[in-house]
């Protein structure tokens, strides 16, 4: 490890500037204050009631539809193992998609196919030509909003045929959102979720990026049969996810602190994007291809013809640890391709952390 300061572009999470902690403490204070009984329970397996009611009028569908995990990773292995443990089957994922996704699904037995991640999102005409083939997939697995590590965003018309496709030959969908939220520049787009009305769609978020990581609440939106059976697995899982935390988010949020939030992390991530695509237009100019991201916390870069796990085995050294796009493929592809997360590097120090990087490509 070098003995410079180390400037991560590794981590997908806020840096500690940007975490509501005084917020958190009185919210905290508040559900303690407010429901001691509900706060400290074991609780309902599908969470804390008032918190499903707020995420359901945020983003749809019902309080008894949302289902509430300690982070929506649970809410994912609950789902993978639902659908897949002891029946196999197959999910298909996008090309790179995020990491921890290709282990669950693997872990609970799917089969994991990929379909590649254009500009404007996932291949949706792969999927079509799938289904028409007679390999119709179990599940499709969509990060479909500032993509995790792609950046790209599928677009309206992609969302509509995706949706249309899932309909007519019965897939269903897990629209993975943790970062629809973080939208900052550009329109917003329809969540599929809302498009089709959560029979094939299951939405999924979290309040790691919106809020902070460690309260480890995220939710799922799912179909009422799914539903039972998840939260029939958290049941027999861990009784019930930490109501301790689903009782202060739901106080941060019903006292409005949700939306000043989230603007205020919009801003930062704004400010630290511009820095690190103007840093990388400086140092690796013509070297370096991405998608500039509308939201989100990554940007993707290809570097043609350079060795980037290479690169990626140095920069640790060097202080400035990224994510090899290789990780990001469950096939062994991206070998020349690098993940940036801008969402927890100050601006001020993405021109040095990008210098130095920039001088590991041969
Ligand atoms: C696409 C995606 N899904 C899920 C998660 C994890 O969310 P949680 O912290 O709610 O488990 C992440 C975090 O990086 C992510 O990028």
């Amino acid at each position: 490890m070098s003995s410079e300061r180390v400037i991560s572009f590794a981590r997908g999470v806020p840096s500690a500037d940007l975490l509501p902690v005084a917020q958190i403490a009185a919210a905290t204070a508040r559900a303690l204050a407010e429901d001691p009984a509900g706060t400290l329970a074991y609780g309902d397996g599908a969470g804390y009631g008032p918190l499903r009611e707020w995420v359901a009028a945020r983003y749809g569908g019902t309080a008894g539809n949302v289902l509430l995990t300690n982070g929506s990773l649970q809410g994912l292995a609950f789902l993978a193992e639902t659908l897949f443990a002891g029946s196999g089957g197959r999910a298909v994922v996008e090309a790179p998609t995020y990491d921890r996704a290709i282990l669950i699904l693997r872990r609970f037995g799917a089969t994991v196919e990929t379909v590649d991640l254009q500009p404007d999102g996932l291949d949706v005409d792969a999927i079509e030509a799938m289904c028409v083939a007679g390999r119709v997939p179990g599940l499709v697995y969509t990060i479909a909003t500032f993509q995790n590590p792609g950046g790209a965003t599928l677009s309206r018309a992609k969302r509509e045929r995706l949706v249309a496709l899932a309909t007519t030959y019965g897939f269903l969908v897990l629209e993975d959102d943790p970062y629809g939220e973080l939208r900052f520049s550009g329109e917003d787009l329809p969540s599929m979720y809302s498009l089709e009305g959560g029979t094939q769609v299951l939405y999924s978020t979290s309040f790691t990026k919106t809020v902070a990581p460690g309260v480890r609440s995220g939710a799922m939106i799912l179909p009422s049969a799914l539903h039972a059976r998840m939260r029939k697995l958290a049941i027999d899982t861990y009784i019930g996810p930490s109501m301790l935390a689903e009782s202060t988010v739901y106080r941060y949020c019903a006292a409005g602190e949700f939306e000043p939030g989230v603007e205020r992390m919009r801003g930062a991530l704004r400010e630290r994007c511009h820095s690190l695509t103007a840093a990388l237009d400086r140092h690796l100019a013509r070297r370096v291809r991405y998608v500039r991201p509308e939201g989100g916390y990554f940007l993707w870069i290809e570097l043609p013809g350079v060795d980037a796990d290479a690169v990626a085995d140095h920069a640790d050294t060097a202080g400035v640890p990224v994510v090899k796009g290789s990780t990001c493929y469950p096939d062994g592809r991206g070998r020349e391709a690098l993940r940036l997360a801008f969402s927890a590097c100050p601006a001020a120090d993405m021109d040095e952390g990008v210098a130095r990087l920039a001088a590991l490509v041969p």
